[in-house]
């Protein structure tokens, strides 16, 4: 199994931020998650703080509010800020075959296989978790209908879709994309899946019948089980490490035991490789690790060997002056417990010298110093083994040396060469400078973690930054694709002001036209009154007076200006009016006859003289009365008055 670096979470749980962040615990934010977790039962504290805290100051500067304490009670006052705060939180970036290279990778490689491994009418079942608006859903649907065929497609593949947004999965249903979300779609492609709605294009719905959309947590919810292929891309990177390791582990129940596992571009499964291996670790393609049996090798003691299983090693054939000069320290020591042989190295190195040969090592300084040896000596006899003691530590001028030391029983041959009975030999080997080295070798190792894990936790947070911009370009895309469309109702509206402003013209020309017509008539009918010999004066039905031409005014001393619209029948005009009545009755009943009377009026100078009244009915275009047409002329004084 490969060593793995297990990086510490890049942002931990508590709120302070990696090395070189900036924020440091934000209470007031640590409240609030708390509060929307127990309220609302969405747990956000699972989330990276840095981006979260990000995406929340952000939603709070849109309401123009500083302080998380007052933005809680905003909350609580308005329910639907929720919703508003949940889509900020949520980045739902997305695409169709988001990064081709890695799709292109699982298309040519990873999929064939797992096909390969079915039967050839084995359901092929698909998770694809955090797909937001459906685009990484039905990226898969394309991939795996290219790779099986329609009919094959239809009948064994399931797509199971999840996000914890429920406007996204109501979109992602409806699969209705806009030019902008096909763009990077291949044209054959959206030829052959995408049916046309109007600028729109819609996936298709026969395949479409696969895709499963459904609300899945991956923080809280049980995982989809018996999975192939799962793809869980850039969403665990807004996740703590301690989060994303309790999905993962759920991933790993989730999938078959030949399933794979897909991440985005910058999510790393460094610290999981007892569950995944990669495949492909630049396109973060992994496979799932069998989970360890009871057949699996057991875990090596400390020093790499399992008690008991190493043969006591043996010195064949060393001659004693071999061994007197070699450059390793060495010494032998007899079956009886006496000291046999010290060699010129060891004379060198320790406390000890040829003279003490003979002499019982329990006595020798060398059995106690600089480590206690006599009861290693005793298990290396007793086990027929070699035993090491390692790192012991020897101050020799000045300078302290690390001695690996190894009690190393004989074999029988050995020993007799040697002369005597049965012995041990314990080398004292100066490994001070490997020492040094693996202690450098080990500080540069975690330096090199440290470094790596940094590098790793600023490739997420760029990684997260670079979304949250994407999420805002595309925020602000549709807001300028909606004061583009405002844009152009305007102009619609303008539009349609420009053409009732062409129509009231029109109007207001046929308007002046008929208003012309109608002035000449009017000046005709003037000039027609006031060519009469006769007063004319009309009458309209409610006895108002409508005509009183030139005669008229001098007849009775009253201009038109004075009785137009004036009730006739209240005039005082020195006509006895009452007498006029019933020929105005008879007009207004609709008698088609003129009727005529001669009345004694008083005239404006006073004097009484004899008129004559010719009274006819006026009426309007369809025959009916509309009004009375009276004549009046001055009888000359000597005529005969006619009969009343
Ligand atoms: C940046 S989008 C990634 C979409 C798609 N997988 C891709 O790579 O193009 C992240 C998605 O993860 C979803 N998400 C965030 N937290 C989640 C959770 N706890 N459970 C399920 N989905 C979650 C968001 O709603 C969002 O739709």
């Amino acid at each position: 199994m490969p060593e793995v670096a297990v990086p510490e979470d890049p942002d931990p749980q508590d709120g302070s931020e990696p090395a070189g962040g900036a924020p440091v615990a934000e209470d007031g934010l640590e409240t609030l998650l708390q509060h929307l977790r127990d309220t609302r039962g969405f747990d956000f504290t699972g989330y990276k703080r840095s981006s979260i805290s990000r995406r929340v100051r952000r939603r709070m500067e849109q309401l123009g509010i500083t302080d998380h304490g007052d933005y809680l009670d905003h909350l609580e006052l308005h329910g639907e800020e929720f919703t508003a705060l949940f889509n900020t939180i949520l980045i739902n970036v997305t695409a169709f075959f988001r990064d081709p290279d890695s799709w292109e990778y699982l298309r040519s490689e990873v999929l064939p296989a797992v096909v390969a491994a079915k039967g050839p009418t084995d359901p092929i079942r698909v998770w694809s978790a955090g797909c937001a608006s459906g685009e990484e859903a039905y990226t898969l649907a394309i991939v795996l209908s290219e790779l099986l065929g329609r009919d094959q497609f239809r009948d064994r593949v399931k797509i199971y879709a999840t996000d914890v947004d429920e406007e996204d999965l109501a979109r992602a249903r409806q699969a209705v994309y806009d030019e902008r979300q096909v763009r990077g779609l291949d044209p054959e492609l959206l030829e052959r899946y995408f049916e046309p709605v109007g600028t729109r294009f819609q996936f298709r719905s026969d395949l479409r019948r696969s895709v499963i959309f459904g609300r899945n947590d991956l923080v809280q919810d049980a995982p989809i089980s018996r999975i192939d292929v799962l793809v869980c891309r850039n969403t665990l990177m807004y996740l703590t490490a301690e989060t994303q390791a309790r999905i993962l582990a759920r991933f790993h129940y989730a999938l078959a035991p030949t399933g794979v596992l897909f991440l985005g571009k910058a999510e790393m499964l460094l610290s999981h490789a007892a569950l995944f291996r990669p495949l492909d670790l630049r396109r973060r393609v992994f496979t799932r690790v069998a989970p360890a049996t009871a057949t699996d090798p057991p875990f090596a003691g400390g020093d790499g060997q399992v008690p008991g299983a190493t043969p006591p090693a043996t010195v064949d054939g060393t001659p004693e002056e071999v061994l007197l000069s070699a450059p390793v320290a060495y010494v032998v020591l007899n079956g009886d417990g006496t000291v046999r042989l010290v060699n010129r190295a060891a004379e060198g190195l320790l406390d000890v010298s040829a003279a003490d040969c003979g002499r019982p090592f329990r006595d020798v300084d060398v059995s106690y110093r600089p480590v206690e040896l006599r009861r290693h000596v005793d298990l290396a006899l007793a086990e027929r083994r070699v035993v090491r003691v390692d790192d012991v530590q020897l101050v020799r001028d000045e300078q302290i040396l690390t001695l690996q030391i190894r009690v190393q029983p004989l074999s029988a041959s050995t020993t007799l060469r040697l002369g005597g009975p049965p012995a041990v030999a314990i080398s004292f080997e100066d490994v001070t400078e490997q020492a040094r080295l693996r202690e450098e070798l080990s500080q540069l190792g975690s330096r090199l973690e440290t470094a790596h894990e940094e590098l790793q936790s600023t490739s997420e947070e760029l990684e997260t930054t670079n979304e949250e911009l994407q999420s805002t370009v595309e925020e602000l895309e549709t807001t300028n694709e909606e004061l583009q469309s405002t844009n152009e109702e305007l102009e619609t509206i303008n539009e349609e002001l420009q053409s009732t402003n062409d129509e009231l013209h029109a109007i207001n020309d046929e308007l002046e036209e008929r208003s012309g017509q109608l002035n000449e008539v009017n000046s005709f009918l003037e000039s027609v009154l006031a060519g009469l010999h006769s007063g004319v004066i009309v009458l309209g039905r409610d006895f108002l007076v409508r005509a009183w031409n030139q005669q008229a005014e001098e007849l009775w001393g009253l201009r038109r200006d004075e009785v137009l619209h004036q009730n006739f029948l209240a005039l005082d005009i020195g006509l006895p009016i009452d007498r006029l009545r019933p020929m105005i009755r008879e007009a207004l009943a609709g008698d088609p006859r003129s009727h005529q009377l001669g009345i004694a009026a008083v005239n404006r100078r006073g004097r009484t003289i004899e008129v004559r009244v010719l009274g006819s009915a006026l009426n309007d275009r369809d025959g009916s009365p509309a009004g009375v047409i009276l004549m009046m002329d001055e009888e000359p004084p000597d005529a005969a008055r006619p009969a009343d």
